[in-house]
């Protein structure tokens, strides 16, 4: 599979886009950190023992969450600004480690020495690789660093380019949670603006069932494709993917 040439760049301006939030954005950030833990904590039977990688981990909500209920959880991004209030949001969690940025697509992921871990998350990332080509990659440099029997969950994948919604969704769950009034500012400043802008141009990759279960397939784990609601947005599918037992990529990453 070669890249799509339109789409060229996408990953990179996908990055830089969501490195340029800012406070504001914490807010539906934090709800739907929240949302998420409440609805993942069941599939992802969190442990305490378990090593976790948060792949794409923006701003550290959902790893300053994880954190209290497992052993320790690596905080990964490629933005530095991502970074930084995740280190401020993660400052009294001394089981989470916010490392340096990566490169787009995650595919430096083996520099940080990072492994073998029990769980990985990418929560809200792989459509923003910027096409299937490098979303493949980006499984299999975190397949190699998953311990046998782990966890990977790929949640909040949209299945189609339409944004009307999720945009009821969002509305809905910042009224449910009395924060409607900046949820509706968030999605009329960011939603209207650059972010409509970038996803009109750059596209955002879109999963259908059987890419999830190829996408498994290629880093020989086994597929469950979840449809309900895990975040604030509608529509979504979730792969939680697990390693067999005998799973060769921990070993490499430990050595
Ligand atoms: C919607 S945010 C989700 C953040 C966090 N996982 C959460 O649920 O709050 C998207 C995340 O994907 C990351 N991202 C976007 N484009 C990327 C790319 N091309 N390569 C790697 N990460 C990317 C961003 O840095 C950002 O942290």
């Amino acid at each position: 599979m070669t890249p799509d040439p339109r789409h060229r760049d996408s990953g990179v301006r996908w990055a830089r886009y969501w490195d340029s939030q800012d406070d504001f954005c914490e807010t539906l950030c934090s709800l739907n950190a929240r949302i998420f833990i409440d609805r993942a904590a069941g599939p992802l039977a969190l442990s305490p023992s378990d090593r976790v990688l948060d792949l794409g981990c923006g701003t550290g909500h959902v790893a300053a969450l994880v954190a209290p209920l497992v052993d320790c959880v690596h905080a990964v991004d490629t933005g530095p600004n991502n970074l930084a209030l995740a280190s401020r949001n993660l400052r009294d969690h001394p089981k989470a480690v916010v490392h340096p940025p990566l490169s787009p697509g995650f595919i430096d992921l083996d520099q940080l020495g990072i492994g073998p871990v029990d769980v990985i998350l990418f929560q809200s990332v792989l459509q923003y690789l910027g096409d299937m080509v490098s979303v493949i990659r980006a499984l299999e440099v975190a397949a190699r660093v998953a311990a046998p029997g782990a966890r990977l969950l790929a949640s909040d994948l949209p299945t189609s380019t339409g944004l009307g919604h999720s945009a009821v969704c969002q509305f809905s769950a910042g009224l449910a949670h009395g924060c409607g009034h900046r949820v509706a500012r968030y999605f009329l400043r960011a939603r209207l603006g650059d972010y409509w802008r970038i996803r009109r141009d750059a596209g955002v990759v879109t999963f259908g069932r059987k890419d999830l279960f190829d996408l498994a397939g290629g880093v020989k784990a086994r597929a469950e494709i979840l449809d309900r609601r895990l975040t604030i947005n509608g529509g979504r599918l979730h792969l939680l993917a697990t390693f067999p037992k005998g799973h060769p990529g921990s070993k490499a990453a430990a050595e």
